[in-house]
């Protein structure tokens, strides 16, 4: 049996009064089709039978989904409803097989529960099996019509529904799996004589029902996956649903938190036990953490692999490697490329850039190293500069085991520096620095005797 998937994502961003289309709002830093992209993927639909409608900021949505896979996309050019978006995909139905439906707008469906509606789905040989769930507060959701035997008849739009109606706590999803037959065949037959002037991909549930189809219902154990957001009212909700869902996981898996102030973790985050993560952290994309370190506080984390033991104190750290018990921090950047090796010591207002630094080294505060390969048990005094960039071109600096670089020392890259060689404080090098050497490179002191430190003033009065 063949599975695909639509996804609408061409609505504009009105109510959310972004520039960006509403698809594109991030929930824990992950735009909202990309969630649902991951569940789908998850539920083991293939990328290339996903087709995405897209609309309103295509371009954006377009290249977004481009970099996470070779999905189909399809073009919606005039908004008329989520039943006119599926309509643009109508080749997709053409294969027959079971097509699932969902919202770009609404991240949380996972694909525990689009497993568990399809296997409802194709064991009641349904036509359409509609995800449904109960609230607190149905308010805005199309509700779940059932006729008088109980069975499912009908999906009614809120702004179409009478008072009696919206009463009714089960509403839809926005999460369907269809007969791709039955779908197309329901399709045509859509009107827009409604509310909201729409074709509404919900009337297809009675028209299947009308022609005799069989339309069933999964109800969502946890009412949370159905969440949606059309505002930012509910962007900040589902945000801060979502927080408390990855941090409850990381607590089960013994991640320690103190208070939840401020720490905002990515879904994909995977961090090992006895782990503390402390306020102000926000750990996002694809990142690693091993167990028993301390993140934090005022920490941010983007795709990176840190080891175990590791202490990060006010560090901003993007796509780097930090091995095992590495200390950094306070105020330390490491940037794109960078590998700290086991027990490397980062301190103040150091800020590290492509560039790996061996074994045990210690760069210790108010230093820049950029481009660099740097060995092990290698000593940074306070203030030291790569020089890598001459104004057009970067190049590198190689630093040998052991060596000792004195305070306030410029490398001149292009350079290298040998194993157990030393510079002196103050000097800017650029020649290379044999091992076991030391490099001096500073003028010779003068001294002027008996010098009165007041001569200026005195000789003004
Ligand atoms: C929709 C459902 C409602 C359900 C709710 C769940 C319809 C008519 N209503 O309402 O029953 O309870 O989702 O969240 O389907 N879109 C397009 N093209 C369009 C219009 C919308 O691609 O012409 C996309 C939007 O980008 C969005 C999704 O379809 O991702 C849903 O559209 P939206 O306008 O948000 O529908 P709701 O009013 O939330
Ligand atoms: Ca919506």
């Amino acid at each position: 049996m063949d599975y695909s998937a639509i996804i609408l994502a061409a609505g504009d961003g009105k109510r959310m009064k972004s520039e960006k289309p509403k698809v594109m709002c991030e929930v824990l830093g992950e735009p909202m089709i990309g969630w649902v992209l991951d569940s789908v993927r998850d539920a083991g639909i293939p990328d290339e039978r996903v087709g995405v409608i897209v609309g309103s900021g295509a371009k954006t949505v377009q290249e977004y989904i481009a970099n996470k896979g070779t999905y189909r996309t399809f073009m919606q050019e005039e908004r008329k409803g989520t039943g006119h978006a599926v309509m643009q995909a109508e080749e997709m139905l053409r294969d027959g097989g079971n097509v699932l439906i969902l919202c770009g707008d609404a991240p949380f469906a996972d694909s525990d529960t689009i497993i568990a509606a399809l296997n409802e789905h194709t064991h009641n040989g349904n036509d359409v099996t509609v995800v449904s769930a109960e609230l607190e507060d149905p308010a805005g959701y199309g509700r779940i019509i059932r006729g008088e035997d109980g069975a499912f008849r009908a999906i009614t739009e809120a702004k179409d529904c009478t008072m009696p109606e919206l009463q009714i706590q089960e509403i839809n999803s926005g999460v369907y799996w269809f007969r791709a037959d039955a779908l197309a065949k329901a399709l045509p037959k859509l009107g827009a004589d409604n509310a909201a002037g729409e074709y509404y991909l919900t009337d297809t549930v009675a028209l299947i029902c009308e022609g005799g189809g069989k339309a069933g219902i999964y109800k969502a154990e946890d009412p949370d996956i159905v969440l949606g957001a059309n505002n930012r009212a509910e962007l900040l909700s589902l945000n801060i649903t979502a927080k408390m869902a990855v941090i409850g996981k990381l607590l089960a898996e013994g991640v320690e938190f103190v208070s939840t102030d401020g720490i905002i973790i990515g879904k994909d985050v995977e961090i090992g036990a006895d782990t503390k993560i402390l306020p102000g952290t926000i750990i996002r994309g694809k990142t690693v953490i091993g167990t028993g370190c301390t993140i934090g506080p005022n920490t941010l984390i983007e795709n990176c692999r840190i080891g175990s033991g590791v202490i990060l104190n006010s560090v901003q750290a993007y796509d780097s490697r930090v091995c095992d018990r590495v200390k950094a921090g306070p105020f330390v950047q490491l940037r794109p490329g960078t590998i700290l090796h086991d027990g490397v010591k980062i301190g103040d207002f150091v800020e590290i850039k492509n560039s790996e630094i061996g074994m045990n080294t210690a760069v210790a505060h108010l230093t820049y190293v950029g481009d660099s390969d740097v060995g092990k048990g290698v000593n940074f005094g306070c203030g030291c500069v790569t020089a890598n960039y001459d104004g057009i071109n970067k190049y590198r600096t190689k630093i040998g085991d052991h060596a000792f670089i004195g305070c306030n020392t410029n490398l001149i890259a292009p350079v290298e520096i040998g194993e157990n060689a030393a510079t002196a404080a103050g000097s800017t090098i650029t020649k290379p620095v044999p091992p076991n050497s030391l490099a001096v490179e500073r003028a010779q002191t003068k001294i002027i005797d008996n010098w009165d430190k007041n001569f200026l003033r005195k000789k003004k009065a």
